[in-house]
């Protein structure tokens, strides 16, 4: 097997030994909810907002009496929040000053394919000498150029790269991560991850909570080391021969402490009012299903592209690797001094609780939640003029797509400009499987209806084992070659991905 890229092992990590794999233990509830700045722009001018980050390594104190170093987008993990309008374009220059490569990806963004971060558009540190120094002649050669790449014209070696976001697209919460070939479990681990809001006129008009009554909510998990370190046994290839140790992981990586906002189990003051949360999942590979200790339900409100043309009460969400769910939770019922803790049942033991409210004060609230949102455009699957089929299979040793895995090389679907198509999923595990440029809507789960889930414009749909789905997407926006993917990290990171190319 030839992997142009694979067999870059950089040591990143020290070698752990299993019994550190548990964390030390936090007391849940003792810290305020951070909520991530909104970046500045550097300068703005009649057609776009122009922003600069650097990815640099940076210090987070998220256990009591210990610091863990990061890697986050302007050195602070979550990254920055970036505010963006429809049909206004945003320009991020983008500096590495990491000791590896890097590509961001703008999750969810109709993005041309120059700017859309692909696996293999590495964007190189400022100071590459360590990172070349690291590599054998052969590795170098491969990495420097990956044969084959040609027609895919993006694909180059930099040292800092601006990204154009159209932002052709309605009002929705997207997210920016690393998505670097091979390695993007492990770099989104250390922190590159960030939120990217979309607003529009429709969604301003609304009379939805606003302000400080309007939050992001990351929920990430992560295991640490004795001395505050992220721990993460897949940088370290002594593990592969440690028996037991890479059956763990490498059906992804699954934290021992939950985090929001990159805060372990915070909490947040409410005033007795509505709020809206946006929540992302921007873990690894862990599935929640969020549900709150009141057994109060959240009123979804949009989901990955979007708001809903309505409101839809959810007792329980189950949300994947890569899923965002807008939703409105009312406090007004509660009596101050409530807490209601938010709660995965999926969880056990110390993973259980995600944060807590804790209901403060009382408080005039003017906002509604209107019972029509925003117009929807159902595809009609008459109009599919093809239907393609993808196997997520374990398979090879590693992950893959009809059982083949990731080739930067290969194409694997090549639909017209324009086209709808109907791209049909099978499974044999856990796969939140995503596909990037396009949204599409989910019409049917083992020739039954969607999931409550399912709902809307969505760009990343989970698949449990043995399950089927049917998907409608068009193919609009631009020309060129994206990739679709498995979103749990460490699947995409053993090449569950394929490419397709917009013609
Ligand atoms: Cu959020 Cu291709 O990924
Ligand atoms: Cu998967």
């Amino acid at each position: 097997l030839a992997l142009p890229l694979g067999v870059l092992q950089i040591p990143l990590a020290r070698i752990r030994s299993i019994e550190s794999m548990t964390s030390p233990a936090t007391r849940p509830f003792q810290r305020p909810l951070p909520i991530p700045p909104v970046l500045a722009p550097v300068r703005s001018d009649g057609e776009a907002d122009y922003y600069e980050i650097t990815q640099k390594p940076g210090v987070a104190h998220l256990l009591p009496g210990l610091t863990t170093p990061i890697w986050g987008y302007n050195g602070i993990f979550p990254g920055p929040t970036i505010e963006a309008r429809s049909g206004r374009k945003t320009i991020i220059r983008q500096m590495n000053d990491l000791p590896v490569p890097v590509s961001t990806h703008l999750h969810g963004g109709h993005t041309p394919p120059s700017s859309d971060g692909h696996p293999m558009d590495f964007l190189l540190p400022v100071d590459p000498s360590p990172f070349q120094a690291s590599l054998t002649d052969g590795q170098m050669k491969q990495f420097m150029s990956p044969s084959g790449l040609g027609r895919s014209l993006h694909m180059h070696m930099q040292q800092s790269k601006e990204y154009v976001y159209p932002n052709t697209q309605r009002a929705t919460t997207l997210w920016y991560h690393d998505h670097r070939m091979d390695f993007t479990g492990a770099q989104v681990y250390r922190g590159l991850a960030g939120f990217y809001l979309i607003r529009d006129k429709i969604e301003d008009e609304l009379p939805l909570p606003k302000g400080d009554h309007e939050i992001p909510l990351m929920l990430t998990d992560r295991s640490f080391n004795a001395d505050g370190s992220f721990f993460y046994p897949s940088l370290d290839p002594t593990l592969k021969t440690t028996p037991g140790v890479l059956g763990k992981y490498y059906n992804g990586m699954i934290g021992d402490t939950l985090l929001v906002n990159g805060a372990v189990q915070p909490f947040l003051e409410v005033s007795a009012t509505k709020y809206r949360f946006r929540l992302l999942n921007a873990s690894n590979a862990r599935v929640y299903q969020l549900e709150l200790s009141s057994r109060q339900s959240f009123v979804q409100i949009g989901s990955d592209g979007g708001l809903l043309p309505a409101p839809a009460a959810r007792q329980t969400i189950r949300i994947s690797p890569a899923e965002r769910f807008d939703v409105i939770v009312d406090f007004s019922q509660y009596p101050v001094g409530s807490q209601i803790v938010l709660k995965n049942l999926l969880g056990e033991g110390q993973t259980t609780d995600i944060m807590r409210f804790d209901v403060v004060r009382r408080a005039k609230d003017d906002s509604l939640i209107p019972k029509t949102l925003a117009p929807f455009e159902a595809l009609n699957p008459a109009n599919a003029s093809v239907t393609r089929t993808f196997q997520f299979f374990y398979g090879l040793g590693m992950w893959t797509i009809n059982g083949q895995y990731f080739d930067p090389n290969r194409t694997d679907a090549t639909p017209r400009l324009g086209a709808t198509e109907i791209w049909e999923f099978t499974s044999d595990g856990n796969h939140p499987i995503h596909l990037h440029l396009v949204n599409f809507q989910v019409l049917s789960r083992d020739g039954r209806a969607p999931d409550p889930e399912d709902t809307g414009y969505k760009d990343t749909i989970f698949l449990k084992a043995g399950e089927k789905a049917r998907v409608i997407a068009r193919f609009e926006d631009y020309r060129g070659l994206y990739v679709f993917h498995c979103h749990n990290a460490e699947h995409e990171d053993m090449r569950m991905m394929g490419q397709f190319e917009v013609m």
